[in-house]
């Protein structure tokens, strides 16, 4: 079973507060929501596999560790999955940016993509997907569902990251992709009938790009 993660760490905690808050300015917005995302990108890193090497520090020669493997892509929603691009690159600035558009039919409901450009080797890499909000999981799931199926990269290698979650978001993402793993810096109460997570932080992209 894949993970599911609340980073409960209290600078993010802190954070998040700071991003709820109807009166922070779009500035403040901006810049701590990629605080929090470079915070995370601590957390989903945890499990890369590590390699040893051979240095020479200005005393010996001596074995040594550093990342192996597979190569990184960060992977934005958009719109509001760029507010978290930055701040996730500041801890792994080699990584590749792909860009996934979603929106959402009026009619069907339904995910319809307008976007899409990825590394062209994204099936070999481990790909982290974010979103500052999930909710209903709709363009989540659109989103994973492009990567695993037309793009052949594995559940296994894809973390979905967001900043809040509510539960109807998590169970439908999970049903959906049960390998991707979730981290959220919030697991928040439920859905209102707009589809906005209560108590949540309003519009993540307008908050983001100050927009209406
Ligand atoms: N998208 C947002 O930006 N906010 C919500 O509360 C739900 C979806």
């Amino acid at each position: 079973m894949a993970k599911f993660q609340v980073v409960d760490h209290p600078l993010v905690q802190h954070k998040l507060t700071i991003i709820r808050d109807k009166d922070t300015s779009t500035k403040d917005f901006r810049e701590v929501t990629n605080e929090i995302a470079m915070l995370m990108a601590y957390e989903i890193t945890r499990d890369l596999e590590l390699e040893e090497v051979e240095i020479e520090t200005p005393l010996v020669k001596c074995i040594q560790k550093q990342i192996a493997g597979k190569k990184m892509a960060v992977v934005p929603i958009l719109r509001a999955g760029l507010g978290m691009v930055d701040g996730i690159l500041k801890l792994v600035p080699a990584a590749r940016v792909g860009h996934i558009g979603m929106y959402r039919d009026p009619e069907t409901l339904q995910a319809v993509e307008y976007f899409a450009k990825f590394p062209q080797d994204i099936e070999e890499r481990r790909v982290f997907v974010v979103d500052p909000m999930l909710a209903t999981g709709v363009s989540a799931i659109a989103a994973l569902n492009q990567l695993v199926n037309k793009y052949q990269v594995p559940e296994s290698h894809i973390t979905f990251c967001c900043l809040v979650a509510a539960p109807e978001g998590v169970k439908a993402l999970q049903e959906a992709h049960p390998d991707v793993d979730i981290y959220t810096a919030a697991l928040d109460e439920k859905l209102n009938e707009h589809g906005y997570i209560l108590p949540g932080l309003g519009d993540a992209g307008d908050r983001i790009f100050g927009t209406k």
